[in-house]
Order: C-alpha cells, then sequence, then structure tokens
C-alpha cells in the first residue's frame, strides 16, 4: 500500500472561511429578513478597466487566425510582458531588475507556495504572525519543523523586526494580508542586512503594493540597497488589474544572489529548471491582458478602480472610529484591522457584527495566534455595500 505524504497529516485544520460561511448560513436560517453585508473576502468587484478588455480580446483574436495562432508559450513567460514588467514596475523607479529575472505565473498563490521547494527541507523559516496562511502550510508540506513566528503587534506597528536567532527563509508580506501594515523603508533595511548577515533568502509577497499612498513607504524590496543579493519578490495582476479571476502574476528571482557563491547551482537556474517542470507557462490571453495592463492607459483606468477601493478603506476606518473602535491600517492597503471591544475575542466579536449589524467579518485569529483579539474588513466590495456595510455597524452595534 503506497503511504500518503504525512506532513498533510500536520496542517491545522483549515477551517476559517468554512467556519465563516456556517455561521452565516446559521444566522440566515434563523433570520431569513436579514440581509447579509459582507466585509470578509479578500476578492476584487469591480469590472476590468476598458485598456484591459481589449487587450484581452485581441489576445482572443490572435488565436482564431491561422497566421497569429499561437499554442504553448515560454514556460517564463512572453517576452514582451516580462520587459513590460522589469520596464513599468522596477526599471521606472529606478530598481535594477532585467527581464530575464521576471518570471510570469498563473498568480502569486502558487509561486509563493512553489518559491520553498528550492531549498533545505531542514531550513528555518520565519513568518510574520498573522499572516497569509499560504506560507506556513506549504512549509508544513515540506516536512519542516523549525519555524519561528514573529509577533505582529500593536507596539511594533503590526511589521515585527527580523528574528533575533539564526533563520535561513523569511516571509514578509508588505501591505500585509490580513493587518494592512505596511513596512518602512528602516524595517526593511534590517531585513536586508539581517538577511546579508545570515546568508538568508527574504520571499517578498508585493501583492498589495498598488495600494500603498504614502510616497515615503517603499513599494518593492528591490528599493532597499542590496536587496538583490538576497531577495525575491512575489507579486499579481490580480488587486492591481482585478486579475483574481484571469491569473496572472510574476515573481523576481535576481541573478547572482550572495547564496549562488556557495552552492552548486544559482537560485535563478533552479526556479527555471522547477517552472519548466512543473509550469506551462500563464494562459496566452491573460498575457495579453497583462501587457495592456501596463500600458499608460491601463495604468491609469486601474489607478481609478483602486481609487475605489481606497475609498472603501476610508469609509470603513472613519466609520468604525466614530463609535469608539480602535482601527489599523486601510490607508496604503486594501484590509482595515480592527481591536476588539474588551471582553470579545476574534470570533465573539465576528459573532456580534454578524448578530447586531449583519456584517460579515474575518476574524483574525484565523491568520495565527497574534491575529486573536481582532477583525480583518476589507474594502473590496462595491461602494454601496460597503456605505450600507458601515451605516449598519454605526447605527445597530452597542459598545
Ligand atoms: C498576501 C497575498 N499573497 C498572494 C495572494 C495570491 O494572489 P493571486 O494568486 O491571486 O495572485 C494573495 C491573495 O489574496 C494574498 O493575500
Amino acid at each position: 500500500m503506497v503511504r500518503i505524504n504525512e506532513n498533510y497529516l500536520r496542517l491545522a485544520p483549515s477551517y476559517l472561511f468554512s467556519e465563516i460561511a456556517r455561521r452565516a448560513r446559521e444566522y440566515q436560517a434563523e433570520r431569513p429578513d436579514a440581509r447579509l453585508l459582507r466585509l470578509g473576502i479578500g476578492n476584487t468587484t469591480e469590472p476590468l478597466a476598458p485598456t484591459i478588455v481589449q487587450g484581452l480580446h485581441a489576445g482572443v483574436d490572435r488565436l482564431a487566425r491561422r497566421e497569429t495562432y499561437s499554442g504553448y508559450g515560454d514556460e517564463q513567460g512572453d517576452s514582451d510582458l516580462r520587459e513590460r514588467i522589469a520596464e513599468v514596475k522596477y526599471r521606472a523607479r529606478r530598481l535594477e531588475i532585467d527581464a530575464s529575472e521576471v518570471f510570469i505565473s498563473d498568480g502569486a498563490k502558487s509561486d509563493t507556495a512553489n518559491i520553498q521547494s528550492l531549498f533545505d527541507p531542514y531550513a528555518a523559516v520565519a513568518f510574520q504572525d498573522p499572516a497569509y496562511p499560504v506560507y506556513v502550510d506549504t512549509n508544513v508540506i515540506a516536512g519542516r519543523e523549525r519555524f519561528v513566528y514573529l509577533a505582529c503587534t500593536e507596539a511594533n506597528g503590526f511589521i515585527a523586526p527580523p528574528p533575533t536567532d539564526h533563520v535561513d527563509l523569511i516571509y514578509l508580506c508588505s501591505p500585509n494580508n490580513p493587518t494592512g501594515a505596511v513596512a518602512r523603508r528602516e524595517t526593511l533595511r534590517s531585513y536586508v542586512e539581517y538577511a546579508l548577515a545570515h546568508e538568508a533568502i527574504i520571499l517578498f509577497d508585493a501583492a498589495y503594493e498598488c495600494f500603498i499612498r504614502d510616497p515615503a513607504l517603499p513599494r518593492s524590496i528591490y528599493e532597499i540597497p542590496d536587496a538583490r543579493r538576497c531577495a525575491i519578490e512575489l507579486c499579481t495582476f490580480s488587486k492591481e488589474a482585478g486579475f483574481t479571476g484571469v491569473r496572472l502574476g510574476w515573481t523576481v528571482v535576481p541573478r547572482n544572489l550572495d547564496i549562488d557563491r556557495g552552492n552548486p547551482r544559482s537560485v535563478h537556474e533552479l526556479w527555471n529548471r522547477r517552472q519548466t517542470t512543473f509550469f506551462n507557462g500563464a494562459s496566452n490571453i491573460a498575457q495579453r491582458g497583462g501587457i495592456a495592463s501596463l500600458t499608460p492607459e491601463g495604468l491609469a483606468e486601474n489607478a481609478r478602480t483602486i481609487d475605489i477601493y481606497m475609498e472603501n478603506a476610508r469609509a470603513i476606518r472613519d466609520g468604525l472610529s466614530s463609535i469608539g473602535l480602535t482601527v489599523f491600517g486601510g490607508e496604503n492597503a486594501p484590509y482595515v484591522w480592527v481591536r476588539c471591544p474588551p471582553g470579545l475575542d476574534s470570533w465573539a466579536f465576528f459573532d456580534k457584527l454578524l448578530r447586531e449589524a449583519h456584517v460579515i467579518t474575518t476574524p483574525g485569529s484565523g491568520f495565527g495566534a497574534h491575529g486573536e483579539g481582532y477583525l480583518r474588513l476589507s474594502a473590496f466590495g462595491h461602494p454601496e455595500n460597503i456605505a450600507a456595510a458601515v451605516a449598519s455597524i454605526r447605527e445597530k452595534v452597542r459598545l
């Protein structure tokens, strides 16, 4: 009998979103007249920008003609798209990234999950706590056991400083899901210094960089000097271009990382090998949409959609603060992190908002032990629905 990979049995049960759905369903059955309002989900809601739609249509049209039809593309991605990303996201910001270092993916989730496979199964790994659950879970599946959880608290602005002990891999997400916190330049610099000193690698998840409004905040790890010696960056079109369903992202794996000198093959070579073995390239239609999204018109149209979500975030922050709740995030990120009132844990406050205001949120405890005592509210939603949810909390919740 073949045995299963028992590392899967070590995973914590992933019950967060199913438990939210169960509680919402039960309440709806109790109160069929109640209209439930959602502030819980990190999924985009606004339609694609017109320039992107044209790009996608053009991608389909190319497939319809014998002269322009294409089948499999390069596993690493369309060279025009790689070049456009290198230009718009990095070189235009004076960051030294070559198109050959940009690998196109079907979204950041797959790459954030797969990237750890390049490293030693005995590597020690640091995670921010709370964090996007994919980081920990994929390392558990890989059989790793040496984990360091970096506590993100009000005292450190929800971005923990680097570990004090040695680790080999460090996951960092800024702007952060779930807290909405953004790492300042000095903090990222301390991580880069740590990584260089420990010959560690930073896995920098920049999925929400497009929401950063404050020009002083770094949008890429490569804004920190020497980061290209020790950092891999993961990014996506999901949130900036509404591609959550279209599926397109990229990962930057610099050539000449410091650790390459001590290893028989470079990390860049290994990622190329990994992708050409496990992945057959992103959809050629989606990649045409990605190219359109990075034209001046596409970028301007996307910025208007991002404004809608950021206005939602402001409405959530203002509405909740006005009734005396303490809120964090939401200024350079689409997530607002709300402190639970005294005496209520994450699930108790979730239930209170569900029952009193009919609003569905996400308990912070679902993202790690240090998420306990908070709720994540998402600014992804149609503005009228967000406004209705905020009004309902303001009018009906008794603190
Ligand atoms: C922090 C973070 N990273 C990565 C992703 C994955 O994005 P996608 O796979 O849609 O590119 C998400 C999705 O919500 C996320 O919150």
